[in-house]
């Protein structure tokens, strides 16, 4: 049987990874500065990760949301210590688009509404109403494109509030920094209007959190930066190191109902084990402080060179825009620099998104690659 062909691949192959190195088939190291799409949050093979997925799949890897879990209250109890989110509830899931899709419904039972608010060049996933809210025509199918979605140009308040005030609205769903579309974000003056108006309209207010949370801009939570409480928030990614997992963060202010979400998967024992060994070491080593300073570090070096036009992002969730698409580039960083970096919609825009375990010297390497390849 071949394989379903959906995806361009480098002509690179894994098979093992240790901190911010993978190493091929062949034996050749490459720095890893993309995570495969913000995933790999502690690092590659973090010891107390592997050793604590072990130990779980010792004693038990899975069993449905029909029985007891301890792990899933330990790990809402250390979610909520660590993100400063104590006033919400967990629900798990497996993967951003299942967690946006689930917290558009959330947001349609409680408002009794359909109609979702999404921004230009937002991504929420590939599902229902998570495609249907991501702002890319290709990828939404007829069967999508069922859903009722307005598109606002992000920092328009003009637009923004002529669509919130409509009464069928929902939802309004963003990120705090733009991931694929190519790290632009909201200010701090529209995120709290989108925030006020939600509440002036009883319209939930959904931060998708998928790309940007666990860390990754140097807070918690990327919406944290803007000093706003969302009604749900959306996460998935660097939250289980490479381990199949997401979730929504509720607000105690909306109530739960039996049957009301549910999955087979989710939450399972060894998924719980992934996400508190990534808060382990999320606490353990510092990683958001170091996320913080050491964005602080890459963008003091990108402002150095002539070619970049602009550091976008924040924390180690960062893009260099460049006045030409970085296609090729990317390749050069890969096949001859031994680097993988990523790339934006935005084709200019070269994405950086390394595990929160980075340290100077492999930001000094990635500089003296990208130099030698701009010349
Ligand atoms: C902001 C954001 N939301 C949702 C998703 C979808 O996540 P997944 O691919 O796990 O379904 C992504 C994936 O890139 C994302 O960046």
């Amino acid at each position: 049987m071949n394989l379903f062909d959906v995806y361009p691949l480098y002509n690179v192959t894994p098979v093992s990874g240790k901190g911010s190195i993978i190493t091929d088939d062949k034996g050749q190291e490459y720095l890893d500065l993309y995570g495969g799409h913000a995933v790999i949050s502690i690092g590659h093979s973090h010891p107390h990760y592997v050793q604590r997925l072990k130990r779980q799949l010792d004693q038990i890897g899975f069993y449905s949301n029909a029985v007891q879990n301890p792990l899933q209250r330990e790990l809402a109890t250390k979610l909520g210590q660590l993100s400063h989110c104590d006033d919400y509830q967990l629900f798990l899931c497996n993967s951003g688009a299942e967690a946006n899709e689930n917290a558009l419904k959330m947001a349609s039972f409680q408002t009794g509404k359909s109609r979702v608010i999404a921004f230009h060049n937002g991504f929420h996933g590939r599902t229902s109403a998570a495609v249907a809210a991501t702002d890319n025509p290709t990828i939404n199918a007829p069967i999508n494109q069922q859903q009722k979605v307005t598109f606002v140009p992000l920092n328009d308040s003009a637009a923004f509030k002529k669509e919130v005030e409509k009464a069928d609205v929902c939802a309004v769903i963003l990120e705090a920094i733009q991931g694929v579309g190519g790290l632009d974000e909201p200010t701090t003056d529209f995120y709290r209007e989108i925030a006020q108006s939600c509440k002036k309209n009883q319209v939930m207010l959904i931060a998708d959190e998928v790309q940007s949370g666990f860390g990754r801009s140097g807070t918690f939570f990327g919406f944290q930066h803007h000093g706003i409480e969302p009604d749900i928030i959306s996460i998935a990614k660097g939250m289980g190191n490479g381990f199949p997992v997401g979730g929504i963060l509720i607000h105690n202010t909306i109530p739960a109902k039996y049957g009301m979400l549910g999955t087979t998967f989710g939450g399972n024992h060894l998924a719980c084990a992934a996400t508190m060994a990534v808060l382990e070491v999320l606490e353990s080593e510092h990683l958001i402080e170091n996320a913080q300073k050491l964005g602080v570090y890459f963008t003091e070096k990108a402002t150095g060179i002539p070619q970049v036009k602009r550091v976008k992002g924040r924390g180690l969730m960062l893009g260099l825009e460049f006045d030409f698409e970085v296609a090729e580039l990317r390749k050069k960083l890969i096949y001859e620099q031994h680097i993988f970096t990523g790339g934006a919609k935005d084709k200019h825009v070269l994405r950086i998104l390394p595990a929160l375990t980075i340290g100077k010297e492999q930001i000094d390497l990635f500089f003296n690659a990208l130099k030698t390849v701009l010349q």
